[in-house]
């Protein structure tokens, strides 16, 4: 077979910077990694338990296509308590393997060949190429000068006949950032009474340290050009049960529906079940706020010793991450991060794999154990003491 065989968008799509590291710094048996977006704790037991219940008790048939009645209720009755809105579980809810799958859903759902794809960026780096595999353009805006929040009248000018969607990811991988109420105000203006869709991956939207999260949800003059993206997989510390979910209106999620099913039919059943105890078990929110709190802990610790070692920084609001410019060490990241990985045995992620207009980062994830995030500091400190500017 030839390389040649292959769909060329296939071919040109590149492994990412996270899994680049991550893979590599395995084979130090003193690596440390702070590449990747996951919980150093366990998943909460009641939701293990539950998932074992399902398995003991044969629950391994396929569900709906949509995913459990019970569970999209759950999900449904979920938004409703924090956001103050209605998703029907019937009509406007599917649950997806992740995150991942319901972000390839939509995209794959509404994008055609040359439609345009606006991306605030850095930005997450799944996007980019679902998008370019199905021969969208996207329009990678540059938000470094604003901190890392999209402006209007940045995007006014990005706007084109040919726009066909916008991708929000607040808070954002890789910077933390969260845009205030008045900035989001903003934005629905100028895409409201528009036909340009909205995607908002809202993943990260239960690990907010500093300030109040809203949700593109609480604009009802966008509802009907919006898709929520969400999923338990970094909130419940369960990246491995692959539960994510998409709310949208009933057109859009029939449509959706047909491209999810004939690429997954439906999520593992016993993962489904876990799902529902992760929305309904009394004990779920407590346990939640503790593990914030610990992720608040250890993004103060790192935050306070990237700035004592000199690296420029901002504080991020929520997710796991934190990105502090290296630029005057080496403009070149995957350099940066190449050097420090053979030097130290320390995995950190290249800012470019967040775009380009990542270059001049790295990202720390700080989902890590403290003594993991303590060691990496000081694998950092004393690599960039020697480093030869
Ligand atoms: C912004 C964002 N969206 C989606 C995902 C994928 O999540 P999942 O593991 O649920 O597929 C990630 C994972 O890192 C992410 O950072």
């Amino acid at each position: 077979m030839e390389e040649t065989q292959f769909n060329k968008r296939a071919i040109n799509l590149q492994v990412p910077g996270t899994r680049k590291f991550s893979n590599q710094v395995k084979e130090y048996e003193d690596g440390v990694d702070l590449t990747l977006g996951q919980s150093g704790f366990a998943t909460p037991e009641y939701i293990r338990e539950s998932m074992i219940e399902a398995i003991n008790q044969n629950k391994l048939r396929y569900t709906h296509n949509r995913g459990l009645i019970e569970l999209r209720e759950a999900i449904s009755a979920y938004n409703k308590k924090r956001f103050d809105v209605t998703y029907d579980a019937e009509t406007e809810i599917i649950v997806t393997n992740g995150g991942s799958e319901a972000i390839d859903s939509v995209l794959r759902t509404i994008l055609e060949e040359g439609d345009e794809v606006i991306i605030p960026c850095p930005t997450y780096l799944a996007y980019e190429p679902i998008a370019t595999l199905q021969g969208a353009n996207t329009v990678l805006i540059d938000t470094t000068k604003t901190n890392f929040v999209l402006t209007k009248e940045v995007l006014k000018q990005a706007i084109t006949p040919k726009t066909k969607a916008i991708i929000f990811n607040y808070p954002t991988n890789p910077t933390g950032m969260i845009p205030s109420l008045e900035q989001m105000n903003e934005l629905v203006d100028v895409l409201k009474d528009t036909d340009i869709f909205i995607l908002t991956d809202e993943i990260y939207s239960d690990n907010v340290y500093d300030g109040e999260f809203h949700s593109f949800m609480e604009f009802p003059e966008v509802r009907e050009q919006l898709f929520v993206i969400n999923g338990l997989s970094k909130s419940h510390a369960i990246t491995g049960g692959r539960i994510g979910y998409i709310l949208a209106p009933p057109f859009a999620t029939e449509q959706v529906t047909k491209v999810h099913l004939y690429n997954s039919v439906c999520v593992a059943t016993p993962s489904q079940y876990g799902a529902i105890a992760a929305f309904t078990d009394e004990t779920g929110p407590g346990i939640l706020a503790k593990m914030n709190e610990a992720y608040k802990e250890r993004r103060d610790f790192t935050y306070k010793r990237l700035r004592d070692m000199g690296l420029p920084v901002e504080l991020p609001k929520g997710a796991f991450y934190i990105f502090p410019i290296i630029a005057e060490y080496n403009k070149d990241s995957f350099e940066f991060a190449s050097e420090l990985l053979e030097a130290e045995h320390l995995a950190v992620v290249p800012g470019r794999t967040f775009s380009i207009y990542g270059e001049g980062h790295i990202r720390l994830s700080f989902a890590c154990s403290m003594e993991e995030l303590e060691e990496g500091c000081n694998r950092l400190e004393r690599f960039l003491l020697t480093y030869n500017k």
